[in-house]
Protein backbone atom coordinates (compact mmCIF):
# COMPACT_ATOMS: atom_id res chain seq x y z
CA UNK A 1 0.00 0.00 0.00
CA UNK A 2 1.34 3.59 -1.17
CA UNK A 3 1.48 5.73 1.78
CA UNK A 4 -1.06 8.63 1.44
CA UNK A 5 -0.22 12.43 1.87
CA UNK A 6 -4.61 12.94 1.52
CA UNK A 7 -6.18 10.40 4.15
CA UNK A 8 -4.65 9.62 6.43
CA UNK A 9 -7.72 8.63 8.25
CA UNK A 10 -8.65 4.88 7.89
CA UNK A 11 -9.33 1.91 9.60
CA UNK A 12 -7.32 1.42 13.06
CA UNK A 13 -5.20 -1.95 10.88
CA UNK A 14 -4.78 -0.24 7.37
CA UNK A 15 -3.70 3.22 9.57
CA UNK A 16 -1.03 1.30 11.65
CA UNK A 17 0.32 -0.82 8.33
CA UNK A 18 0.15 2.98 6.90
CA UNK A 19 2.40 4.37 9.45
CA UNK A 20 5.13 1.40 9.45
CA UNK A 21 5.26 1.79 5.38
CA UNK A 22 5.82 5.32 5.75
CA UNK A 23 8.41 5.09 8.97
CA UNK A 24 10.18 2.44 6.43
CA UNK A 25 9.75 4.07 3.11
CA UNK A 26 11.09 7.39 5.10
CA UNK A 27 14.29 5.18 6.97
CA UNK A 28 15.78 4.81 3.41
CA UNK A 29 15.67 8.54 2.30
CA UNK A 30 17.97 11.29 3.20
CA UNK A 31 16.24 14.51 3.63
CA UNK A 32 12.71 12.35 4.30
CA UNK A 33 10.51 13.25 7.24
CA UNK A 34 11.26 10.01 9.48
CA UNK A 35 14.99 9.61 7.98
CA UNK A 36 15.81 10.82 11.70
CA UNK A 37 14.11 10.71 15.02
CA UNK A 38 14.25 11.27 18.60
CA UNK A 39 15.30 8.33 20.69
CA UNK A 40 14.70 8.49 24.53
CA UNK A 41 16.29 6.73 26.91
CA UNK A 42 16.35 6.56 30.62
CA UNK A 43 19.28 8.45 32.63
CA UNK A 44 20.37 8.70 36.37
CA UNK A 45 19.16 12.28 36.04
CA UNK A 46 15.79 11.67 34.08
CA UNK A 47 14.78 11.17 30.70
CA UNK A 48 17.79 11.52 27.56
CA UNK A 49 16.81 12.28 24.42
CA UNK A 50 18.90 12.87 21.13
CA UNK A 51 18.28 12.64 17.31
CA UNK A 52 19.73 9.97 15.49
CA UNK A 53 19.46 8.58 12.05
CA UNK A 54 16.96 5.50 11.53
CA UNK A 55 19.25 3.38 9.90
CA UNK A 56 16.51 0.19 9.40
CA UNK A 57 13.25 -0.26 9.95
CA UNK A 58 11.59 -3.78 9.79
CA UNK A 59 7.64 -3.28 9.62
CA UNK A 60 7.05 -7.05 9.94
CA UNK A 61 8.88 -7.34 12.93
CA UNK A 62 8.29 -4.09 14.31
CA UNK A 63 12.32 -3.00 14.87
CA UNK A 64 13.74 0.52 14.32
CA UNK A 65 17.24 0.14 14.34
CA UNK A 66 20.02 2.97 14.51
CA UNK A 67 24.12 3.34 15.15
CA UNK A 68 26.17 4.47 18.11
CA UNK A 69 29.70 4.93 19.01
CA UNK A 70 29.50 2.12 21.96
CA UNK A 71 31.37 4.44 24.33
CA UNK A 72 28.60 6.88 24.32
CA UNK A 73 25.95 7.55 27.11
CA UNK A 74 23.23 6.19 25.07
CA UNK A 75 24.50 2.81 25.37
CA UNK A 76 25.31 2.47 28.86
CA UNK A 77 21.66 4.10 29.62
CA UNK A 78 20.12 0.97 27.06
CA UNK A 79 22.31 -1.11 29.15
CA UNK A 80 21.14 -0.23 32.38
CA UNK A 81 17.46 -0.10 31.53
CA UNK A 82 16.26 -1.24 28.06
CA UNK A 83 13.33 0.39 27.80
CA UNK A 84 13.01 2.99 25.02
CA UNK A 85 11.30 5.54 22.95
CA UNK A 86 11.11 6.89 19.29
CA UNK A 87 9.12 10.46 18.72
CA UNK A 88 8.32 11.83 14.75
CA UNK A 89 6.60 14.52 13.87
CA UNK A 90 5.43 14.95 10.33
CA UNK A 91 4.92 18.35 9.92
CA UNK A 92 3.13 17.80 6.18
CA UNK A 93 1.08 15.01 6.93
CA UNK A 94 0.67 16.43 10.90
CA UNK A 95 1.43 13.09 12.03
CA UNK A 96 2.94 12.66 15.35
CA UNK A 97 4.15 8.62 16.07
CA UNK A 98 5.35 7.64 19.44
CA UNK A 99 6.93 4.15 19.67
CA UNK A 100 8.34 2.38 22.96
CA UNK A 101 10.04 -0.56 22.93
CA UNK A 102 12.55 -2.64 24.18
CA UNK A 103 16.64 -1.82 22.22
CA UNK A 104 18.96 -4.74 22.37
CA UNK A 105 22.68 -3.33 21.53
CA UNK A 106 24.37 -5.27 18.88
CA UNK A 107 28.31 -4.99 18.81
CA UNK A 108 30.43 -8.28 17.71
CA UNK A 109 27.43 -10.49 16.25
CA UNK A 110 26.42 -11.28 12.43
CA UNK A 111 23.77 -8.03 13.01
CA UNK A 112 26.66 -5.71 13.91
CA UNK A 113 29.45 -6.99 11.07
CA UNK A 114 26.60 -6.94 8.52
CA UNK A 115 25.19 -3.57 9.13
CA UNK A 116 28.97 -2.24 9.40
CA UNK A 117 29.73 -3.93 5.81
CA UNK A 118 26.82 -1.32 4.53
CA UNK A 119 29.04 1.77 5.86
CA UNK A 120 30.91 4.14 3.92
CA UNK A 121 34.81 5.07 5.11
CA UNK A 122 33.01 8.76 5.49
CA UNK A 123 29.81 7.31 7.54
CA UNK A 124 32.64 4.97 10.17
CA UNK A 125 34.11 8.52 10.78
CA UNK A 126 31.52 8.53 13.38
CA UNK A 127 33.21 5.62 15.30
CA UNK A 128 36.80 7.49 15.31
CA UNK A 129 36.64 9.56 17.74
CA UNK A 130 40.16 8.76 20.14
CA UNK A 131 38.67 9.92 23.54
CA UNK A 132 35.27 8.55 24.41
CA UNK A 133 32.04 10.20 23.15
CA UNK A 134 30.75 12.88 25.75
CA UNK A 135 34.47 13.26 27.29
CA UNK A 136 35.71 16.73 28.30
CA UNK A 137 38.23 18.51 26.90
CA UNK A 138 40.14 21.66 27.23
CA UNK A 139 39.94 22.68 23.57
CA UNK A 140 36.79 22.71 21.23
CA UNK A 141 37.45 19.11 18.85
CA UNK A 142 35.82 16.40 16.70
CA UNK A 143 38.48 13.67 18.79
CA UNK A 144 39.63 12.43 15.85
CA UNK A 145 42.55 11.23 14.19
CA UNK A 146 44.97 13.74 12.70
CA UNK A 147 43.62 15.37 9.72
CA UNK A 148 40.36 13.30 9.73
CA UNK A 149 38.11 16.30 9.90
CA UNK A 150 39.49 17.39 6.63
CA UNK A 151 38.89 14.29 4.80
CA UNK A 152 37.82 11.34 4.68
CA UNK A 153 39.35 8.14 6.05
CA UNK A 154 41.03 5.46 3.96
CA UNK A 155 39.43 2.29 3.89
CA UNK A 156 41.86 0.99 6.21
CA UNK A 157 41.76 4.00 8.40
CA UNK A 158 37.69 3.52 8.85
CA UNK A 159 38.36 -0.10 10.13
CA UNK A 160 39.44 1.34 13.70
CA UNK A 161 36.05 1.94 14.00
CA UNK A 162 34.49 -1.18 13.78
CA UNK A 163 35.67 -1.68 17.83
CA UNK A 164 33.65 1.28 18.56
CA UNK A 165 29.96 0.96 16.15
CA UNK A 166 27.42 -0.19 17.73
CA UNK A 167 23.84 -0.89 16.64
CA UNK A 168 20.57 -0.45 18.63
CA UNK A 169 17.85 -2.72 17.62
CA UNK A 170 14.58 -2.04 19.44
CA UNK A 171 11.61 -3.85 19.31
CA UNK A 172 8.57 -1.85 19.48
CA UNK A 173 5.79 -2.56 21.96
CA UNK A 174 3.38 0.39 21.36
CA UNK A 175 2.73 3.14 18.82
CA UNK A 176 1.14 6.38 19.39
CA UNK A 177 0.04 8.24 16.69
CA UNK A 178 -2.07 11.01 16.54
CA UNK A 179 -2.75 13.67 13.17
CA UNK A 180 -3.41 17.08 13.83
CA UNK A 181 -6.45 18.18 11.64
CA UNK A 182 -8.82 21.21 11.84
CA UNK A 183 -11.88 19.01 11.43
CA UNK A 184 -10.79 17.89 14.52
CA UNK A 185 -7.84 15.90 15.86
CA UNK A 186 -7.65 11.73 16.03
CA UNK A 187 -5.43 9.47 18.09
CA UNK A 188 -5.09 5.75 18.07
CA UNK A 189 -2.92 3.61 20.47
CA UNK A 190 -1.51 0.25 19.41
CA UNK A 191 0.11 -2.56 21.13
CA UNK A 192 2.48 -5.35 19.90
CA UNK A 193 3.61 -8.29 20.91
CA UNK A 194 6.41 -10.53 19.15
CA UNK A 195 5.90 -8.51 16.42
CA UNK A 196 2.09 -8.33 15.98
CA UNK A 197 -0.77 -6.57 16.56
CA UNK A 198 -2.36 -7.73 19.93
CA UNK A 199 -4.66 -4.21 20.28
CA UNK A 200 -5.56 -1.15 18.72
CA UNK A 201 -8.11 1.57 20.03
CA UNK A 202 -8.80 4.96 18.95
CA UNK A 203 -8.04 7.30 22.06
CA UNK A 204 -9.03 11.07 22.77
CA UNK A 205 -6.51 13.01 21.55
C1 LIG B 1 20.76 15.15 12.53
C2 LIG B 1 21.50 14.37 13.59
C3 LIG B 1 21.64 13.01 13.43
C4 LIG B 1 22.31 12.27 14.39
N1 LIG B 1 22.42 10.92 14.23
C5 LIG B 1 23.02 10.18 15.20
C6 LIG B 1 23.04 8.74 15.10
O1 LIG B 1 22.52 8.14 14.15
N2 LIG B 1 23.64 8.06 16.10
C7 LIG B 1 24.21 8.69 17.18
O2 LIG B 1 24.73 8.01 18.06
N3 LIG B 1 24.19 10.02 17.31
C8 LIG B 1 23.60 10.79 16.34
N4 LIG B 1 23.56 12.15 16.47
C9 LIG B 1 24.18 12.78 17.66
C10 LIG B 1 23.25 12.58 18.87
O3 LIG B 1 22.10 13.41 18.74
C11 LIG B 1 23.96 12.85 20.21
O4 LIG B 1 24.42 14.16 20.25
C12 LIG B 1 25.12 11.88 20.44
O5 LIG B 1 24.83 10.58 19.96
C13 LIG B 1 25.46 11.77 21.94
O6 LIG B 1 24.32 11.30 22.62
P1 LIG B 1 24.43 10.43 23.97
O7 LIG B 1 25.49 11.10 24.79
O8 LIG B 1 23.09 10.52 24.56
O9 LIG B 1 24.81 9.04 23.58
C14 LIG B 1 22.87 12.91 15.53
C15 LIG B 1 22.69 14.29 15.69
C16 LIG B 1 22.02 15.01 14.73
C17 LIG B 1 21.85 16.49 14.94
Amino acid sequence: MQPSRESPIASLQQLQQQAWAILQTDSQKPGDVFYTGTLGTQSGSGVSLRTVVVREVNALEKTISCYSDKRASKIQEIETNSSVSFLFWDSERKIQLRLSGTATIHTTDILAEGHWQQTSPSNRRSYLAIPAPGSFQSEPTSGLPEGLDTREPTQEESEQGRFNFAVIVTRIQQMDWLHLAKSGHRRAMFRYEAGELAEASWVIP
